[in-house]
């Protein structure tokens, strides 16, 4: 398969490995006002960069991720926008000479872009669930490229779609040439196996709209509509398509060209009273079969979404936004109702969890709230901004949506909810890859219990009844992780003593080891060396 290669594509290809592992720090949390309605409370924004933001995130959520939405900088090469939205942002320009170095020098807006998304890709794929899926937002400026990454990151087969968002409705008197209205999503699964198939959520107002009809008689299906049996052009010509159905007065009638079903489906029809015979003035019959809102099982019917939206603006977006924060303080933002449509099209599991690690305004928060206020689900979002509107902007946008926002005829309830605000920590090694003193010694407990696959919940607390090292369980054995930041620990007969008072399967973290193997291994324990034997993501 072709791939896509640019200036500096060898350096970043195994970046994301060497990105520093920093804890993520609680600022404060907020949660909606005694009183709103029940919400999601499990949510995260995060301030910093994604790359960093991302590689903490792995310890609690790799493959837990069911839906990733990201809407990265265009790379129009426009610097006046809130945000920057060419890869010219101080930060990422002393990111990409510390990575790419001298080679950097002759590097296009395009390969630094590329560069830039490359190794957060790979992190988000490690994120994402066995079923999850990744949305990406992008316009032409970049999508020739983007493509084709993310087929060598995803593998092609797992391209869904690249779906066309008619954004405006026209405009564009100054364009030159053609009036660009469109921009692309496009819509990766990790295993395309493993997702369910796509549907539009059911149209409440389908019914009143659409099927109209019932049979008085024979009500067993509910409420349908009448669609015409004569197949339209669009349709390969099929010769066992074109055979004649008996009137209800005895005549024949043949298709001008043919039907849309077979003979058998037609018999079946017959049979179930599915068909429909009319009579023009003319005298002549025509066939349509009654097409029901819901299946036999009584669930209803949902379409397909196309490739191509339409119906949903920027300008929308721009609205919501104006009227929660009463001016245009972020260009651009998207529609919440376009990010609720993809999410609700992809049938995610109620209590989903939602990432979106380029947050701009918080569009993604509001959409996951919404649909949670609309079907009583628990969806998580986690939002990562790295520029300082990260708390005035986009989570003060989650807490307006959370609390309700506006006044008089202008108010919006609120739809209740909570969420952590968390900025990067120190890292979790320092320069000499010794474990970092200045991290809280929970934190570091917290990265061996992962890596040990002791569940978050069953992480002893330092304070725990037990003993400070006791760390937990799992898969059988018992895990104590002897670490103090100021003081070399041993284990010996002594300490052991301390531990545990009969042998069991048994893994200590310690700085040295004062007994022998057999000893060790006659009893059932296991030794990893701090900090040699912690692995590093
Ligand atoms: C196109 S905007 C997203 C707009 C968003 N979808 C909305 O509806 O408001 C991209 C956002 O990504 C942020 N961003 C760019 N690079 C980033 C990075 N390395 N880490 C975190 N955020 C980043 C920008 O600051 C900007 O706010």
């Amino acid at each position: 398969m072709p791939t896509l290669h640019w200036v500096g594509k060898d350096k970043v290809k195994h970046h994301h490995r060497d990105v520093p592992y920093r804890v993520l720090v609680d600022d404060h949390r907020y949660q909606a006002p005694a009183g709103s309605p029940d919400n999601s409370s499990a949510n995260r924004i995060i301030q910093g960069d994604n790359l960093e933001a991302l590689k903490s995130l792995l310890p609690e959520f790799e493959a837990k991720v069911q839906c990733i939405y990201i809407d990265p900088p265009y790379n129009t090469g426009n610097e006046s926008w809130v945000y920057n939205d060419n890869v010219n942002d101080p930060r990422i320009k002393k990111w990409l000479g510390q990575v790419v170095g001298k080679e950097g020098e002759d590097m296009s807006r395009h390969d630094k872009w590329l560069c830039m998304m490359y190794p957060r890709l790979k992190l988000l794929h490690r994120l994402l669930a066995h079923d999850g899926v990744l949305l990406v937002s992008i316009d032409d400026n970049e999508v020739q490229h983007l493509r084709p990454l993310m087929d060598e990151l995803f593998g092609s087969k797992n391209r869904i779609e690249q779906f066309i968002w008619k954004k405006s409705y026209g405009g564009g008197a100054k364009e030159r040439y053609a009036v660009t209205v469109h921009e692309y999503v496009l819509m990766y699964a990790k295993n395309i196996d493993a997702i369910s198939e796509l549907s539009l959520p059911p149209d409440p107002s389908a019914e009143s709209r659409y099927y109209k009809l019932t049979d008085e008689k024979l009500n067993t299906r509910g409420p349908f509509r009448i669609k015409p049996l004569e197949a339209t052009k669009s349709m390969d010509r099929r010769d066992n398509l074109n055979y004649p159905i008996e009137a209800p007065d005895g005549s024949m009638i043949l298709p001008k060209r043919q039907w849309w079903w077979a003979k058998e489906r037609v018999e079946q029809a017959i049979k179930n009273n599915e068909l429909y015979f009319g009579r023009g003035k003319s005298g002549d019959w025509s066939i349509s079969y009654k097409q029901y809102l819901r299946d036999d099982q009584g669930i209803e019917r949902q379409s397909k979404p196309f490739s191509i939206i339409d119906g949903i603006y920027t300008q929308t977006g721009s609205t919501v936004l104006r009227e929660i924060f009463d001016s245009q303080i972020f260009q651009f933002p998207k529609p919440p109702s376009l990010i609720s449509l993809f999410l609700s099209m992809l049938n995610l599991p109620k209590d989903a969890i939602i990432l979106d690690s380029f947050a701009g305004s918080g569009t993604t928060a509001h959409a996951v709230l919404k649909l949670n206020a609309q079907d009583g689900g628990n969806r998580r979002f986690i939002l990562i901004e790295m520029m300082d509107y990260a708390n005035s902007l986009t989570a003060e946008r989650a807490r307006r949506v959370m609390a309700g926002y506006g006044t008089g005829d202008k108010a919006v309830a609120g739809l209740g909810g909570g969420f952590v605000y968390q900025q990067l920590g120190a890292p979790l090694f320092d320069g000499e890859q010794q474990l970092n003193p200045a991290v809280a010694v929970q934190a570091v407990r917290a990265y061996i219990a992962w890596q040990e696959c002791i569940p978050r919940d069953a992480l002893a607390a330092v304070d725990n009844a037990r003993h400070p090292y006791w760390l937990g369980e799992a898969n059988g054995q018992q895990v104590f992780f002897c670490y103090e930041p100021q003081r070399i620990t041993c284990l010996d007969l002594e300490l052991l003593a301390e531990l545990i008072q009969s042998p069991a399967p048994t893994l200590f973290y310690a700085d040295q080891l004062a007994l022998g193997e057999d000893f060790m291994r006659t009893h059932k324990l296991r030794f990893k060396k701090i900090p040699r034997d912690i692995s590093r993501l």
